[in-house]
């Protein structure tokens, strides 16, 4: 089928197809796959400390909260430097406990990024708090910290900072804006393990943060998370909402007592296994990814048509997602980004390369939003302690920008994953980043 390809594009690309005749075929068109199968190898590498951890575990006979979870919010707060960590059965969880250990209540603003993972989002409204997206900063990613001041209104209890695929925020801005309006901030750190931002590590620099184990992430226990705080009185009551409302751990002395409304998100002794044998290899893992990304970098840097990611002074970046942007207005396709860009996809996983769209909406955009569709009845919108709030999607134009033009990848940055890797996945991205014409017929 013919396309709506401009002229522009057209002509770049053909002139340089005349001028080469080793151009080489697309797979999506017939051609060698430029990465081929087995080539990228599949995370979380999986060693004898894993088998031999989770194994003890089973045999160990406590397999809800056991000695291990205790064991991994020690050596977890340790590894980033927190006085206190609770190990939870997933990120979102860790988030929302975040909210109750800022005092956001019935009707709080709590202020958030327009991209990111729905629950950065939707965590707010687990507390019957209210989201208030703020967009995008195109080259980070991340919260444009210099419109947050400007959504902030006498209901705003709390902040959510999202240090999206790796890269933090800047936190120096945002604890300054924080602190003059008297406002706590959450660190959603569940994407970016060891990253840092003057030299601190994430989940550091807020007032609580949190961590996602999911088996995609750079420490992976399949799933699982960690609330983590230096705070003792945000510390309980976090955990007051964690186990039913209780006060105390299942390792302390129970009185089965509720003193407060709670959930059921404690983490269990398997997992938390696991997760403590991904802990003592971490470092390490952290290592290869940003080693793989400065290489990709390398490798990508004059290849038409893409925009890469940033790393700015004063940040390290720990890659989680190594994400590009087609520049769309280069390659004359500002009108149809989205779907010239699942095109682009589809040719490099034709190819082989593990890339892909990591979110397809940007959060305002999605449907519990725009319904408002939380807890019935509009709830926790209409409720009597609320003010009203717009989620128009005109106001974000640097999300949807980024979310129509962009594609991530994780595995093939990954451990055990290395330079070659690195090489055939930058080859296949280059091939057909360099053969679009092929695209259009
Ligand atoms: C930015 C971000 N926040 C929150 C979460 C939620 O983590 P979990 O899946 O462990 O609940 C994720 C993970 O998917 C995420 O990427």
């Amino acid at each position: 089928m013919k396309s709506t390809l401009t002229p522009t594009v057209i002509k770049k690309t053909s002139a340089r197809t005349r001028s080469s005749r080793r151009s080489p075929r697309l797979a999506i068109k017939g051609g060698i796959k430029a990465v081929p199968e087995g080539a990228i190898k599949p995370w979380p590498p999986i060693d004898a400390i894993d088998r031999e951890m989770v194994l003890a575990s089973l045999n160990g006979g406590r397999h809800a909260f056991g000695p291990n979870c205790d064991a991994f919010q020690k050596e977890f707060a340790e590894w980033n430097g927190n006085r206190h960590a609770i190990t939870t059965n997933s990120g979102t969880a860790a988030l929302h406990m975040g909210l109750v250990a800022c005092d956001c209540g019935t009707g709080a603003e709590v202020i958030v990024t327009a991209y990111s993972w729905s629950s950065s989002a939707t965590c707010i409204m687990q507390h019957n708090c209210i989201p208030v997206f703020v967009d995008i900063d195109f080259d980070t990613m991340n919260i444009n910290v210099d419109k947050i001041e400007a959504a902030i209104t006498p209901k705003t209890k709390a902040i959510i900072v999202v240090h999206l695929h790796g890269l933090a925020v800047n936190m120096e801005k945002v604890m300054a804006v924080a602190r003059k309006h008297g406002l706590k901030v959450i660190e959603d750190a569940c994407q970016s393990h060891g990253a840092k931002f003057n030299g601190k590590k994430v989940g550091t620099l807020g007032h609580c943060g949190a961590f996602s184990f999911n088996q995609n992430k750079n420490l992976c226990s399949g799933e699982g998370g960690m609330f983590v705080t230096d705070d003792e009185e945000m510390l309980a009551k976090a955990q007051s909402l964690w186990s039913f409302g209780e006060n105390r751990t299942p390792s302390e002395k129970r009185d089965y007592h509720v003193y407060a409304m709670g959930w059921m998100y404690r983490n269990n002794d398997l997992t938390a296994a696991f997760g403590r044998a991904q802990l003592t290899k971490l470092d390490r893992y952290l290592a290869v990814q940003k080693a793989n990304a400065r290489l990709l970098t390398g490798q990508l840097r004059d290849v038409p048509g893409l925009i890469l990611p940033v790393e700015p002074k004063d940040h390290e970046h720990c890659w989680y997602n190594y994400t590009i942007r087609f520049d769309m207005k280069a390659l004359g396709h500002e009108r149809d980004a989205k779907a010239f860009r699942d095109k682009i996809i589809q040719a490099m996983q034709a190819e082989g390369v593990q890339t892909g769209v990591w979110q397809n909406f940007i959060l305002p955009a999605m449907t519990v939003f725009q319904a408002k569709n939380a807890y019935g009845k509009s709830c926790p919108w209409n409720c009597p302690h609320a003010q009203a709030v717009d989620y128009s999607v005109h106001q974000y134009p640097m999300a949807q920008k980024h979310c129509d033009a962009h594609t991530g990848m994780t595995t093939p940055l990954r451990a055990p994953n290395g330079p070659e890797a690195v090489a055939l996945t930058a080859q296949g991205i280059r091939k057909v980043m360099e053969n679009l014409d092929q695209l259009y017929y």
